[in-house]
């Protein structure tokens, strides 16, 4: 049986590889992407979700509009990162389909109390949305499977500030209170994304099979190249989102450690950093199992192989 999972996301360059993983994988079944501002405004993002999904011929997954702001924070975008239309170079059609009228937070609570024990929920964006569905019905504590968040660095820099990695440092009081909630949370922090790095040459590989999904991923990429080249002088650029995603179904790429994680709120320098307690000094119960080391290679293998299998769209 495939996993059920539902994305919580801020499509996004990450974000739409990570949604066109899932896509390819027979280990795992979407059943929903729930929209939330960061990449880009929640109203790009949600245009953007549509365009991926009706891309790979996927327009059948229900998409819901979620929160716009943060719950404390002001708004951050990321233009420089994700380009103006939150896709880097690549441009798809405006989307023919619709999202749904239900609020995401609301069709969150819905799916997951539909299906004890059976949804696992990948939450690759700020965890706005998330943060108020526990807040607004705590019984999706109990009822989820598990919460696959890429986010945090721990004994890694940020990417944001000096400190902070960008879901994190964009809701840091979400981030805590989805840390504290008692789900069972895997946490895929820049520690070990970072060493996940698409390069050119795969992008050549990628595009041995021509289809307009691999011509996506390529102009996509492309934008999300030089900004790491010209910001972190990084030679390709990170792909985050699909890592976490990949954890659901290849959990062995990566090593875990469970330990005790917070994030500060204190609103100083370090805000949105993430603090792993790795020899427990704080005496506390681990709240999470955390990625420390991933087979990079491996995963971008199975990345360009899996969106080289994806069925091209029919001609629109
Ligand atoms: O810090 C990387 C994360 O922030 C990724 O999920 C990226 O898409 C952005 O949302
Ligand atoms: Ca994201």
């Amino acid at each position: 049986m495939p996993k059920r999972i539902i994305f919580d996301t801020d499509p996004g360059i990450d974000d739409a590889c990570a949604i066109l993983l899932a896509l390819a994988s027979p280990e795992v079944s979407v059943e929903g992407l729930s929209v939330v501002h960061g990449n880009c405004s929640l109203e790009q993002a949600t245009t953007n979700a549509l365009s991926v999904l009706e891309l790979a011929n996927a327009a059948r997954i229900p998409v819901v509009k979620g929160c716009e702001l943060p719950l404390v924070q002001p708004s951050l975008l990321a233009p420089e990162t994700h380009g103006d239309t939150g896709l880097g170079y690549a441009k798809l059609p405006s989307p023919r389909t619709g999202h749904i009228a239900q609020h995401a937070i609301d069709f969150l609570i819905e799916k997951i109390l539909a299906s004890p024990g059976e949804i696992t929920l990948l939450a690759i964006g700020p965890l706005t949305n998330v943060a108020l569905a526990i807040r607004q019905e705590p019984r999706i504590v109990q009822a989820l499977k598990e919460i696959i968040i890429m986010g945090g660095a721990l004994r890694y820099e940020g990417n944001t500030t000096a400190l902070a990695e960008f879901n994190t440092y964009v809701d840091p009081h979400a981030a805590h209170i989805v840390y504290h909630a008692g789900i069972p949370v895997t946490l895929v922090p820049l520690d070990v994304t970072y060493q996940c790095v698409l390069t050119q040459d795969d992008v050549r590989r990628l595009q041995e099979v021509e289809s307009p999904i691999t011509k996506f991923v390529a102009d996509a990429t492309r934008f999300y190249m030089e900004f790491h080249d010209e910001f972190q002088k990084i030679d390709g650029c990170v792909i985050n989102d699909p890592l976490a995603l990949a954890l659901a179904f290849a959990p062995e790429l990566c090593t875990y450690r469970d330990l005790p994680v917070d994030v500060d709120i204190s609103g100083g320098i370090c805000m949105g950093k993430t603090v792993a307690d790795f020899y427990n000094y704080g005496k506390k119960p681990a709240n999470m199992r955390v990625a420390l080391d991933v087979r990079a290679r491996d995963f971008i293998d199975l990345f360009v192989e899996r969106i080289q299998s994806l069925a091209p769209s029919p001609k629109l």
